[in-house]
Formats: C-alpha cells, sequence, structure tokens
C-alpha cells in the first residue's frame, strides 16, 4: 500500500521509513529508526528529487507509481548520491526508462563508481543553472561536503522550497508526522538531530557555513531534508543550531565528564568531581562511562557543551582504547573551542594524562586546564586536594 504526504501544492513525500536498521553507515546506532525522504512534483513536467535507500525502495515505487497514476516520469534531480539516497536510481530507471536525470558532474562520476549505467539519461548542472518545469522553475546551488564533494541543493523558486539534501536532517522515523510543527522537535528530536549533524556533517562546518551563508540571501518557504522532518516554520531555532554546530559553538555552558574505568576507581573519581561541581552550583554535568555510551553520543555531547573532562585509566602504558577512539573521533569532526580537563588513573606508571595533553595539543582551539588531577589506584588525599583546584578552575572558565 502508498503512503504518501502531501507536502503543498504540487509536491508530496515519497519516502521511507526503516526502524529495522541497528547502525546507519553501519556504524551510529539508531534505536527510533531513519527516514529518508523523497519528493515528487507534479507539474507540466513529473520530477522526482532524490531517490532512497535499497531498503525502502519497494515502498518508495508503490508511492511513485500511485501519484504518477500511469503518467511518465520526466525528471529525477539528484542532489546527493551517496547510497542511502541513491541506491535506488535503477529502479527508477527500470520502471521509467525515458526519465533525464539531473545532476552534477561529479554526482554522475560517482553513479558510475558505483556501477550504475545512466547513459543517455543525464543533464549535467551546475550551480546558478535553471530549470523549469511548468509552473515551477527551479535553481541549483552546489553544497559541496554537505557532506559529499558532490552535493547540491535545490530551490524552487515559484514557492520557496529549499530540497537541502542532508543539510537539516536528522536520525529519527517519521511515524507518519511529516513536518517540524507535528512534532516536539525540542523535546523527541533535537537530541537526534544532534547526533545526525554531528557525527555524520559535523567535520564539515565551513562548508556549512558557506551554505547557510547562500541560504540566508534567499527566501525560504519550506526546507525538505533527505532524513527526518521537513520545516515550514521556526527556521531560526534549526538555523541558530546549525550555526553553532558549523562554527564549533558549544550550545550551552556545561560539563561532560566522559570517563574510561576498568575497575570503577576512575568512574568514582568521575562522580566525586560531578558531585564538586554540583554542589559549586555548574548543575548542567552529564557523565558518561565511554565502554558504555556508543561514541556518537558522545560526540553530540561533545559539540553540546563547552567544557569536557576526559577521566581515563592508563593502559598497556597508553590511553584506555575506548577513550583513545573518542578522541580520535572528535580529531577527525574538527571538535574546537572546548576547554578540557584531564583526571589520570594508573597504579604504577599513571601515563594516560600526559598522552591526552600530547593528543589535544594536536587540536586547533582547544584549551587544556592547567589543574590536573592524577590518581594512583584510587582517589586519596592527595589526588582529591588536586581535584578541588580542578573543580575551582572548572568554575572559574565557566563564568
Ligand atoms: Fe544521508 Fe550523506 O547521506
Amino acid at each position: 500500500m502508498y503512503c504518501v504526504r502531501k507536502v503543498i501544492d504540487d509536491l508530496y513525500w515519497v519516502g521511507g521509513n526503516d526502524n529495522r536498521l541497528a547502525l546507519f553507515e553501519n556504524i551510529h546506532p539508531i534505536p527510533r529508526g531513519v527516514s529518508y525522504n523523497s519528493y515528487l512534483l507534479l507539474d507540466k513536467k513529473t520530477v522526482l528529487f532524490d531517490t532512497v535507500d535499497w531498503s525502502v525502495c519497494r515502498q518508495y515505487i508503490e508511492n511513485v507509481k500511485y501519484l504518477l497514476n500511469g503518467k511518465p516520469l520526466d525528471y529525477l534531480v539528484i542532489n546527493h548520491m551517496e547510497p542511502d539516497h541513491g541506491a535506488s536510481i535503477e529502479e527508477i530507471l527500470l520502471h521509467y526508462p525515458n526519465v533525464t536525470i539531473i545532476s552534477t558532474e561529479k554526482a554522475f562520476m560517482i553513479m558510475r563508481q558505483f556501477g550504475f549505467n545512466v547513459d543517455g539519461h543525464m543533464k549535467e548542472v551546475k550551480e546558478g543553472d535553471t530549470e523549469s518545469f511548468g509552473k515551477h522553475k527551479v535553481t541549483f546551488v552546489s553544497a559541496p561536503m554537505v557532506h559529499w564533494p558532490e552535493a547540491m541543493v535545490t530551490y524552487d523558486i515559484t514557492n520557496g522550497v529549499l530540497f537541502a539534501a542532508d543539510a537539516f536532517g536528522s536520525f529519527g522515523s517519521l511515524g507518519g508526522k511529516l513536518f517540524n510543527d507535528e512534532v516536539n522537535f525540542d523535546r523527541d528530536w533535537i537530541d537526534d538531530a544532534r547526533r545526525y549533524y554531528t557525527n555524520i556533517v559535523g567535520k564539515y562546518g565551513p562548508h556549512v557555513q558557506a551554505l547557510l551563508k547562500k541560504a540566508g540571501t534567499i527566501d525560504i518557504k519550506l526546507i525538505c531534508p533527505l532524513h527526518g522532518p521537513v520545516w515550514r516554520n521556526n527556521f531560526g531555532y534549526i538555523l541558530d543550531k546549525y550555526d553553532k554546530w558549523s562554527r564549533y559553538e558549544p550550545e550551552e555552558k556545561g560539563v561532560m565528564i566522559a570517563y574510561a574505568s576498568m575497575y570503577g576507581n576512575t568512574e568514582a573519581a568521575a562522580n566525586v568531581l560531578a558531585t564538586r561541581l554540583v554542589e559549586k552550583g555548574i548543575t548542567n554535568v552529564v557523565v558518561h562511562d565511554v565502554s558504555k555510551v556508543h561514541v556518537s553520543q558522545l560526540i553530540a555531547d561533545t559539540f553540546k557543551l563547552s567544557h569536557i573532562v576526559l577521566a581515563c585509566v592508563t593502559y598497556n602504558l597508553g590511553i584506555y582504547p575506548v577513550m583513545h577512539n573518542y578522541l580520535m573521533d572528535m580529531k577527525a569532526l574538527n571538535v574546537k573551542k572546548r576547554t578540557v580537563a584531564i583526571l589520570e588513573n594508573g597504579s604504577w606508571a599513571p601515563k594516560s594524562g600526559s598522552l591526552i595533553q600530547e593528543f589535544l595539543d594536536g587540536m586547533k582551539e582547544i584549551t587544556v586546564l592547567n589543574e590536573q588531577v592524577s590518581v594512583l589506584s584510587s582517589l586519596d588525599e592527595n589526588s582529591s586536594t588536586q581535584m578541588d583546584a580542578m573543580v575551582d578552575s572548572i568554575v572559574d572558565s565557566l563564568k
């Protein structure tokens, strides 16, 4: 059975939801699922904007066929060629062999790399090109590295709809609710939107800034992303989040304590630290066990909060592997503008602190507090005094 939603006059959502996939990109947990959005414009010409992941292709074809109701499909606009959106291109070609695919030179190159035979279907466009489909005239805007190099977004000049590719997307399946004002986004969606942005697009802040600058010059009435809800009002809310995330500015003053603990002593120290911070009035504190909390969540909270405490046991004279993995992700995603405090633990040769310091020295715009804590097996009077100094330093820097 078809499952479609009207977006606005002439335009329909024809995508699909996947609640069975456990790991997005085979790495990020998605307990709330994910939607793959595609949109069909019924004008004098019929136009599909992007396709969907293979997992929901059957539903997708049913949706498209229902709305076209026997009419041919004239155009397929591919804004982004990553397989979660481009996988069903060949299936569309099978059903609609006369379709013309509109996309960028790089996207066509990637299509060929994935083995798609699109010869005879290609119409290459670049920044500023326009296309008329009847009533609707669109223009194409390049959006490189948001989040692949071939990406573009398409703006419908006639009705102000922005087909935004991965930008403004989120993890989470739609469950019938398509628009931002049909959900409580700030309560139910923002954490997944942040986790999606920071882990998928987070590395490319300057490119997102460039796209936001372009978006500021057009009159947007609707934002249609490739994942998650369609935005039809309250744009300031999501634009502000994107602006902060892409400038690597924290959303909130607060502290994430990420600890790596083998037998519970570093965990205990992390909890003492959290307690002392809260006692000093710093209540925006979260404590995460890096062995239990997925790194994608650690990254999301790293983007959200201003301060990070890394509390880490020494392991094989090095940084505990799971903590190291988190640090590598921070670096890969270009995290900056954060204040970091270091607590190390070791039973005979505590080393994780100096190694973490060294790692952070290799990153840009990270302030490491001088007040560090070195624990020998478990928190004692000496390390407790060091911790008091660290707490004071964190409180001072939060002012
Ligand atoms: Fe949702 Fe970059 O793909």
